[in-house]
């Protein structure tokens, strides 16, 4: 597929079929189940857009009793990070005292997201607080952050589908391409 970027003419290579990120997925499943207390309420905090299709597969393998909320940030325009990270409307879930907390996200690039979530996540007084990302970008990170989940690493490429976007669009792809100059 062919996608002009401001301009620039990209192709988008696959990189994670539907087969393969779903065999994942349900590893990552069996990862959390043994993790967590089968018996605990689990919140699981989902960062949106991104993170819809990825969550949406991988609670159906948790076991525990499992509650959806989610939160909107915003920091990114085209390929490039803004560097600023916005909470859409400024709100989280009132419900996480007391309780386990999972946050999943598409992709931690720069970092920057999961510090400025986990840092209003900190006066929420949740049980624990841990992060599950289908896709990290570990040469990327500019600040100090390890999730406890990852689907894939990969390198710094822009990345496409099951979720992810590119203004917007393309999220409704079943596989992750990445973004090649033609
Ligand atoms: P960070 O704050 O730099 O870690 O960026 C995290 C957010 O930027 C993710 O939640 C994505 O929404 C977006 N992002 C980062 N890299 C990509 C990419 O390759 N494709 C699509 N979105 C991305
Ligand atoms: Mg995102």
């Amino acid at each position: 597929m062919n996608i002009d970027v401001n301009g620039t003419p990209m192709r988008a290579r696959s990189l994670f079929t539907e087969v393969q990120i779903r065999a994942r997925v349900t590893q990552l499943s069996q990862e959390i189940n043994r993790t967590y207390p089968p018996d605990e309420v689990l919140v699981v905090l989902m960062v949106l857009h991104g993170a819809l299709l990825f969550t949406a597969d991988l609670v159906r393998g948790l076991a525990m009793p499992t509650v959806i909320e989610s939160v909107r940030l915003k920091s990114y325009q085209g390929t490039q990070s803004t560097g600023r990270v916005d909470i859409v409307g400024d709100t989280l879930p009132a419900s996480l005292a007391g309780c386990h907390v999972l946050v999943v996200e598409d992709i931690i690039d720069t970092g920057r997201s999961m510090e400025t979530l986990l840092a209003h996540l900190e006066g929420a007084g949740a049980k624990s607080v841990r992060i599950a990302t289908l896709l990290d970008k570990p040469e990327a990170h500019e600040v100090d952050i390890k999730a406890d989940f990852i689907g894939f690493s990969i390198g710094r490429n822009f990345v496409i589908g099951y979720g992810l976007d590119l203004d917007g669009r393309y999220r409704n792809l079943p596989y992750v391409a990445e973004l090649i100059k033609t």
